[in-house]
């Protein structure tokens, strides 16, 4: 398998920003695996099943064909064929439903094992919640992207969302499986007052040539 940089942090921390700018410096493809749980939530909703109901979110999961092709360098998401877009994977009613979602363990086993078989394509630049931790536990190449509070709530604003960042993150915090922690071996980068070319620079300046 090809080498991965994982890039884990919690919401609006700026690591999309920052994980697609380091593939693109790096040659490497860039997967964003929240969009991979966007996608089944997007799908969950789309089926009406309430997404707080674990046992009907592990059936429809089991039906559900998650398929994340190259395009420009980055992963699509597709779902029964369908490749949702932007607004249909930030949507509000999917900010609301996610971490829900993203908490029942057969989700996380059928989204991890997708995300382990990108590494046969090329190398990557992955971002998430639980990459460095769960999904690429041996890479030498981990990154924990924090930033305050204030910060990520601001960031997400300007955005033009209205999303529950922190409930999000107390849900991804405190679940049984894989929260969001920093991995071991990760180097942690505060980015609260970084701008995103600096913030770049810390992730370069910390890779083998
Ligand atoms: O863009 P933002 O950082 O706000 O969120 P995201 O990366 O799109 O992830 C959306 C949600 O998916 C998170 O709040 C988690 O509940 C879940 N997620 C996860 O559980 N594991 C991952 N590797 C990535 C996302």
């Amino acid at each position: 398998d090809h080498p991965v940089i994982t890039i884990d942090g919690p919401a609006a921390s700026g690591k999309s920003s920052v994980a697609r700018l380091v593939a693109r410096q790096r040659g490497a493809i860039y997967v964003n695996t929240g969009n991979m749980y966007r996608a089944m939530t997007w799908a969950v909703l789309d089926a009406g099943i309430d997404p707080a109901d674990a046992d009907a979110v592990r059936a429809a999961a089991a039906t559900l064909q998650i398929q994340s092709p190259v395009v420009e360098g980055q992963t699509q998401v597709q779902v029964n064929g369908r490749t949702l877009t932007d607004a249909d994977l930030n949507s509000d009613p999917v900010n609301r439903a996610v971490s829900h979602v993203a908490r029942v363990p057969e989700v996380r086993d059928l989204l991890v094992a997708a995300q382990r078989a990108l590494a046969a394509i090329g190398p990557l630049v992955m971002e998430g919640r639980d990459i460095g931790s769960v999904v690429f536990p041996d890479s030498p190449l981990k990154f924990y992207i924090d930033a305050s509070e204030e910060v990520r709530a601001a960031r997400r604003s300007a955005q033009g969302h209205t999303d529950q960042v922190a409930e999000r993150d107390r849900l991804d915090s405190t679940r049984k499986t894989s929260p969001l922690v920093v991995p071991q071996g990760a180097i942690v980068i505060d980015n609260s007052h970084l701008t995103l070319e600096q913030a770049v620079q810390q992730v370069l300046s910390k890779l083998p040539n």
